[in-house]
């Protein structure tokens, strides 16, 4: 028989958390120093919002440059991660955020405007909630960029039961897509009320370079890392070991093509 699956990206990143800060984190890491590197306007003493915040790559980053951060996401689990160690944070969705109009000097959505269904409207609350002046800045991967561990570790995976998820295979598809591309990132940030909009395409090296580290990666992705979680230690060693010499000893780097953006909500 088969079964439509009907779990959703939070409920993926509700149990993904403790498997992201193994592997992905030290990529999301790198990129969120990068964006918020990009920022036109100065971060120390400003209040940011960390949107879409994961396990906090945006707030450790912004706030090593002295910025007073608050973190919002859908998913509790990531949110919860680390918790002792992040600043105050709310569960809640980019299209509709907790907060009155304009209280944060910049918003930074680092690979979470490429996760929405409806950007535009995502980037309008950002826009909102930003003070007359401020910047809005959103990143994204290149939609043509990919890795070859990718499609390794997920055909590894399927061989013991995986299924790609319908959410994924839609942000494959169509979401990632959309806001995949400079030209339709500024159209979508103008969309959204934004001004003096740039985006920059970068290829930024993640320092990932070995197997494991690049299994790592995979593995902790929100789409396979629940049903990894469902296999017993055994099983999750040898599914690892399959896919660490499915990649080989001398793998590609991990230089992902990244778009960062940015816009200014008008004075
Ligand atoms: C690829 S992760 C990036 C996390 C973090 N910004 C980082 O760079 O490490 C995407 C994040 O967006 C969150 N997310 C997805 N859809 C969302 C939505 N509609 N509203 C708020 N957060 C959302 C997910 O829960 C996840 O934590």
């Amino acid at each position: 028989m088969h079964h439509r699956d009907v779990s959703t990206s939070r409920d993926s990143y509700n149990a993904a958390a403790p498997a992201w800060q193994r592997g992905p984190a030290k990529l999301y890491d790198r990129l969120a120093e990068v964006l918020v590197d990009s920022c036109p306007g100065t971060l120390p003493g400003c209040r940011v919002l960390d949107l879409g915040a994961g396990t906090g790559a945006v707030s450790r980053a912004a706030g090593a440059l002295g910025a007073n951060v608050v973190a919002a996401d859908a998913a509790w689990g990531m949110l919860a991660a680390d918790r002792e160690r992040r600043p105050p944070a709310v569960v809640a969705d980019v299209a509709g955020l907790p907060f009155t109009g304009g209280v944060f000097d910049a918003v930074v959505g680092s690979f979470v405007f490429n996760h929405v269904a409806h950007p535009r409207e995502g980037l309008a609350e950002a826009v909102r909630v930003t003070r007359p002046g401020g910047w809005v800045l959103a990143s994204s991967f290149e939609a043509d960029w990919t890795h070859p561990a990718k499609d390794i570790v997920d055909d590894a995976a399927a061989r013991y039961g995986y299924a790609e998820p319908g959410w994924y295979a839609d942000l494959k598809a169509e979401t990632s897509v959309a806001f995949g591309t400079a030209g339709a990132i500024a159209v979508t940030l103008r969309a959204a009320g934004l001004v003096d909009v740039e985006v920059e395409e970068r290829t930024v090296d993640a320092s990932l370079r070995t197997a494991p580290e690049l299994v790592a990666w995979r593995l902790g992705m929100a789409h396979l890392a629940p049903f990894i979680a469902t296999l017993s230690p055994a099983t999750q060693a040898r599914l690892t070991r399959d896919a660490t010499s499915a990649i080989g000893p001398d793998p590609s780097p991990l230089c992902p093509v990244v778009l960062l953006a940015c816009g200014r909500r008008p004075r």
